[in-house]
């Protein structure tokens, strides 16, 4: 792919103005913050989530690209006279309510695309705004962590594994029977409350699978890190071991099973029962 544009100075631009507009809300961590309403992708808005928005768009704009805008915040916006060139979806902060309680685990994810579905993006960013730091990938050129290439794990024993697992939901009835398999034969099981970011932590091998088949979580979240992982070298597919292709929409959720190699995402599938069965 011949990209004509430089998507990671941009989409590194775009995180340094986050950082640089979030700097004041740090300040107020750990104090109420009022709902600013609802937002396209079904939770209240907090000022913070709007000023990242705006801050990803303020430099869109001084880069003069003309996009389409596919916020968990505002939904579906356009800009400039070619908006159909190219989609720009983001979460703006993925992990709110980390950053509100002073959790030190939150993201922001942008991923662009030549069109709504996740299949298509081609540039990824998720930037870690606590410790600082970035992950970029762009399609068919591999996925960095701090500008230095990245590999997932090649652990394949459940025993020695990491696994991220999301079991937020007020559906775990439903959801934790398709898992006891899967949490009965894994020694280490973790959830950080940033999906975005805690998939990049598959993609650089940090933890070695990350599941969440709750069927909640928007395409939004992870349209960028998807990329991220597929372009280090890791395996994401839905639960039933089918391509993750959702459309880029924030009320689109998506089910997925992201994991550092084959092996380890096979073993896996074969332990998560299907619906059915698990009723
Ligand atoms: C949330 C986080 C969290 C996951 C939730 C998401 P948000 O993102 O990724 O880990 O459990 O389902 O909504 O709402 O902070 O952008
Ligand atoms: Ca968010």
């Amino acid at each position: 792919m011949v990209f004509q544009t430089d998507w990671l100075q941009i989409l590194a631009d775009c995180k340094n103005n986050v950082k640089e507009r979030m700097a004041p809300y740090f300040k107020k961590l750990g104090q109420p913050q009022p709902d600013l309403g609802i937002g396209a992708g079904g939770d209240p808005i907090k000022q913070v989530d709007l000023a990242a928005e705006k801050a990803i768009v303020d430099t869109l704009k001084e880069h003069e690209i003309s996009f389409t805008l596919i916020s968990e915040e505002s939904g579906f916006k356009e800009f400039g006279k070619k908006a159909s060139q190219c989609y720009v979806t983001t979460d703006p902060i993925d992990g709110t309510t980390n950053l509100m309680r002073g959790v030190p685990f939150y993201a922001t994810s942008i991923a662009v695309s030549s069109e709504l579905t996740i299949s298509t993006v081609y540039a990824a960013l998720v930037t870690d705004l606590f410790h600082g730091t970035t992950y970029t990938a762009l399609k068919g050129r591999g996925a960095y962590r701090d500008g230095r290439g990245i590999t997932p794990s090649k652990t394949v024993s459940l025993e020695e594994a990491v696994i991220g697992l999301d079991l937020n939901t007020y559906k775990v009835k439903k959801i934790a029977p398709r898992l006891t398999n899967l949490i009965q034969r894994t020694k280490h099981i973790r959830h950080f409350g940033a999906n975005a970011l805690e998939m990049c932590y598959v993609a650089d091998g940090t933890t070695d699978a990350f599941v969440d088949i709750r069927g909640k979580l928007r395409a939004t979240d992870i349209a960028a890190a998807c990329l991220i992982v597929q372009e280090a070298g890791g395996k994401i597919t839905t639960s039933e071991g089918k391509p993750l292709d959702v459309k880029l929409d924030p009320q689109q959720k998506a089910e997925f099973v992201a994991a550092g190699n084959a092996g380890i995402h096979r073993t896996i599938l074969s332990l998560i029962k299907p619906e059915k069965e698990a009723e």
